[in-house]
């Protein structure tokens, strides 16, 4: 969704916000633009705004931006008004030009009351309504200056207009509806930006020349890990000398509180890959070992070490079920979850979608616990189902990628992966290290709860990946086979069905092309009807009890025509017998083999997207991180 940049400080700005748009550019968007401090004060805002990518406007904007040192920035994904050079921000009203991402729900109400005052809009977005907003109640504020002192707003002392601009802020954010993070500068006040998180992230961090603000982390890692998170509901205001948090409410600055990230500026960058996504896949075996580490228990029976053991302990010795509610792959990972508890930690799961579970007046009881699954920690649904339950009163937990994220800060517990920044668009290895996780959490429940757990499978799995991921070419080639198929259907049973969804939305995500996935004992109940020669059905089948099923579901499919790849153990032949073609894998514990069959499945994905030059990073209308409902 859409991306805010900025900087004060002794940087040439331009490049710096450019840089940091193209770090923004995985979060998804349509168009992009700045607006830069004026070194000389008389001059105008420098605004340059352009649709399509971050790079045609580093192309288009080459002549400008040699001196300036402060400006804003912004990568727009449209809500209001379509993708257009109007509609794209920054958004110029009066003395002040803002940035926004997030949505004003009263937007509409505010414009007519303006527009019955006669005053004219530019564009359809809500942003330019926020920024009239500020600009009239600063314009009123400078009415009553001037009748008390007789000054105009420009000839006042810095102190005096950046009051009267947070007086003026404040006004305005007690006006709108909405969630929302927005930065802006006003003329005659240089060396200054103000910004607002209102449920939409914002992150400030230190350099030893300025500081900068973003949307999130990736965009500020190249010049600082030295961070804070704007808390919900604050305004942040920035100068080069640092920054000020401030209390909307009661109007009190404090200073904010700084951590150091342990994210490296190499970790957004492709490395030799051609694409993140084919970074991020090949980074698994790693993702897998960096979430474990540390945590593993010395022998069985032993707990997995976790950052709260005894709280921990405590709650889930007393825990009655469990909600898992997320969005998109993370729900996925979350409906994987589910076979993990229920199977060794004999834990009653729910596995909700977070729009669904926040608009459905949702029962827990005493006893329930929720935990939220998201890679950024910051999905506006996902967040508002965490929000519920905490005012419901149940323990929350989160199994999150994202530190200092908004979902990770408001959970009562944090089960982290560490899978780094991932910046590919198709979520690959934070759903491996979302199912380590929940599989890791599952057997210490199991130990906790007095039922058999054996975790010494999880040491071999980054080594199992490796074999896996050895033969990438291989699935790829085999995706790009697969390019004249009109259908691709993923089956597959027990902990398998989660992974056929996530196979089949990997597909549709990137390729384009229509793919879903099902419970193979639910063929028969209407999918089996797609079957013909054009049609592509991927089984899911490692040896477990219930493969005879599946490979009955199978033959199916084969006597209808249907073309059929198998993906089974290595030493399975009779599985494979069956099939078109065969991924053979290594033998594995059923719970463990969502962790390995996933690589093929996202490896056929991308071969066959790339064989369709589809734009594998930035999928259309897709985003990395949505902010909005
Ligand atoms: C978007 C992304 C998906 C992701 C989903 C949930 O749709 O494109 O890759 O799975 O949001 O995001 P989260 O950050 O909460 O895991």
């Amino acid at each position: 969704m859409c991306g805010i940049v900025g900087y004060v400080g002794r940087e040439k700005v331009k490049d710096l916000l450019v840089d940091g748009l193209s770090r923004l550019e995985y979060r998804g968007y349509d168009s992009a633009g700045f607006a830069l401090y004026p070194k000389d004060d008389t001059a105008n805002f420098v605004v340059r705004r352009c649709v399509g990518v971050v790079a045609e406007l580093r192309k288009a904007t080459q002549d400008v931006g040699q001196t300036e040192t402060q400006g804003i920035a912004h990568t727009r994904w449209a809500t209001h008004g379509v993708p257009n050079e109007v509609n794209a921000h920054p958004h110029l009203t009066g003395l002040t030009v803002l940035v926004h991402n997030g949505i004003i729900e009263n937007h509409a109400h505010l414009r007519s009351a303006f527009q019955e005052q006669g005053v004219a809009f530019h564009s359809q977005t809500d942003t330019e309504v926020f920024a009239r907003l500020i600009e009239s109640n600063r314009e009123w504020h400078v009415q009553k200056e001037k009748e008390a002192s007789g000054k105009d707003f420009l000839d006042l002392p810095t102190e005096r207009k950046r009051d009267i601009v947070l007086e003026a802020l404040r006004q305005s954010m007690r006006q709108v509806d909405g969630h929302y993070a927005i930065l802006f500068m006003v003329k005659g006040l240089p060396g200054y930006l103000f910004g607002v998180q209102s449920g939409a992230p914002m992150v400030v961090g230190r350099t030893p020349h300025g500081s900068l603000i973003a949307s999130d982390l990736h965009a500020l890692i190249r010049h600082t890990r030295e961070v804070s998170f704007v808390p919900h509901g604050a305004i942040v205001e920035a100068s080069a000398e640092g920054y000020r948090y401030i209390d909307p409410a009661s109007g009190k600055a404090s200073t904010p509180k700084f951590e150091t990230i342990n994210w490296s500026a190499q970790e957004v960058e492709k490395e030799g890959y051609e694409h993140f996504m084919l970074k991020e896949i090949h980074q698994q075996p790693l993702v897998v070992a960096d979430t474990l580490s540390g945590r593993l228990p010395q022998e069985a029976g032993d707990p997995f070490i976790w950052d709260h053991p005894k709280a921990h302990e405590v709650l889930w010795k007393n825990c009655k079920k469990v909600y898992l509610v997320a969005c998109g792959t993370a729900y996925y990972a979350a409906m994987v979850g589910k076979y993990f508890l229920e199977r060794w930690a004999r834990i009653p799961v729910e596995v909700d979608l977070a729009s669904e579970f926040r608009y459905r007046s949702p029962i827990l009881e005493p006893g329930t616990v929720l935990g939220v699954i998201s890679q950024s920690g910051e999905t506006a649904d996902t967040l508002a189902a965490l929000r519920l339950a905490n005012e419901m009163g149940v323990t929350t937990f989160s199994v999150c990628n994202v530190p200092g994220s908004t979902i990770m800060r408001e959970s009562s517990f944090q089960y982290p992966t560490k899978a780094g920044p991932e910046i590919g668009v198709a979520s690959t290895k934070a759903f491996t290290a979302q199912l380590v996780v929940l599989a890791a959490l599952a057997q210490d429940i199991a130990r906790l709860r007095g039922f058999k757990a054996d975790p010494a499978p999880f040491a071999r799995l980054p080594h199992d990946m490796e074999q896996i991921l050895a033969r990438a070419q291989s699935y790829m080639d085999l995706g790009a086979r697969l390019a004249d198929k009109k259908t691709i259907l993923f089956v597959g049973r027990g902990a398998m069905y989660p992974l056929a969804l996530e196979g089949a939305l990997k597909l549709k995500e990137i390729s384009y092309r229509h793919a879903e996935g099902y419970a193979a004992g639910e063929l028969k109940h209407g999918p089996i009807a797609l079957v013909d020669e054009r049609l592509a059905t991927i089984v899911l089948g490692p040896s477990d009890d219930l493969l005879p099923k599946t490979l009955s579901n199978l033959e199916e499919i084969r006597s209808r025509k249907g073309y059929i790849i198998g993906i089974g153990e290595e030493s399975n032949k009779n599985f494979k017998a069956l099939c078109d073609e065969y991924i053979g894998m290594p033998a594995t514990d059923w719970a463990l083999a969502p962790l390995l069959y996933v690589l093929p499945l996202q490896l056929i994905s991308y071969g066959l997207a790339k064989h369709l030059e589809c734009d594998i990073d930035k999928p259309r209308n897709l985003a990395k991180s949505v902010t909005v409902e």
